[in-house]
């Protein structure tokens, strides 16, 4: 079956997705936040969806409207991002985590908004944030449910990018990790990605500079292939 040149190969699927950069609250009008623009978490999305399947979308502080046919989640912290993937991905076929998620949290969250005083300020203590990616890697590991057949990361690595994102592909036990090439206006913001793809069982699977969703097409392939 053919939709527009594509073909219907994840009809019947359950894919989660999420995308955009979590919030970590300081007090009640200010965070720790990251760059991400959910772009590519929304490509991934779109082009899931155009393949036939069914999508929910977790959605990290996104401006940007929600895809058609899509059923979006939106989250702001990297706790809500867990609970919400977690939740999603019960009966899951694959996940896709693009979201950029916070590494750290501040410990405690003021109720009250921060004041300037005449004294120096207070540090802010950070705490660890769950990993959400090798979470589900360790659950499907122990057969521990929710946890879904397929499951996929993203990384922006710099340096020795391949070095980096294998280690990083073996202690998430993940299926592939989508390296980004940093740098040169590329990823944050701008519609164009350039990626390697880790798999943990196969050769990598270079993608050329190009819109995100022709990214997102490799990956739902090779997701697709993993399905079948
Ligand atoms: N991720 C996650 N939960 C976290 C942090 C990251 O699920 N608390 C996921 C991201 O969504 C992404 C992948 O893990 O798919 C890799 O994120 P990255 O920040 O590159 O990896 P980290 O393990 O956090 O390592 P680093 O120290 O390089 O930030
Ligand atoms: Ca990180």
């Amino acid at each position: 079956r053919v939709l527009a040149g594509r073909s219907l190969d994840l009809a019947g699927r359950h894919v989660v997705v999420s995308a955009g950069g979590t919030r970590e609250a300081i007090d009640p009008v200010r965070f720790i936040g990251n760059r991400s623009s959910g772009l590519q978490g929304y490509a991934l999305a779109r082009t899931a969806a155009a393949r036939g399947a069914r999508v929910t979308l977790v959605a990290a502080n996104v401006a940007l409207p929600d895809p058609a046919g899509v059923a979006v989640v939106r989250v702001e912290s990297a706790l809500q991002l867990r609970e919400a993937v977690l939740g999603a991905v019960e009966g899951a076929d694959a996940v896709v985590m693009a979201a950029a998620v916070a590494d750290f949290r501040p410990a405690a969250r003021s109720d009250s908004k921060i004041k300037k005083t005449s004294a120096e300020p207070d540090a802010i203590h950070l705490v660890k944030n769950p990993d959400i990616l090798a979470e589900l890697g360790e659950r499907r590991r122990d057969g521990a449910k929710p946890y879904p057949a397929v499951i996929a990361g993203f990384a922006a690595e710099t340096d020795d990018v391949l070095a980096n994102g294998r280690a990083k592909l073996a202690r998430k036990g993940c299926d592939l990790l989508v390296v980004n090439q940093v740098g040169e206006g590329l990823a944050f913001g701008t519609p164009d990605n350039a990626a390697v793809v880790l798999l943990a069982d196969a050769e990598p699977v270079e993608i050329p500079r190009g819109p995100k969703e022709a990214l997102a097409d490799v990956v739902w392939d090779l997701v697709a292939a993993r399905l079948a």
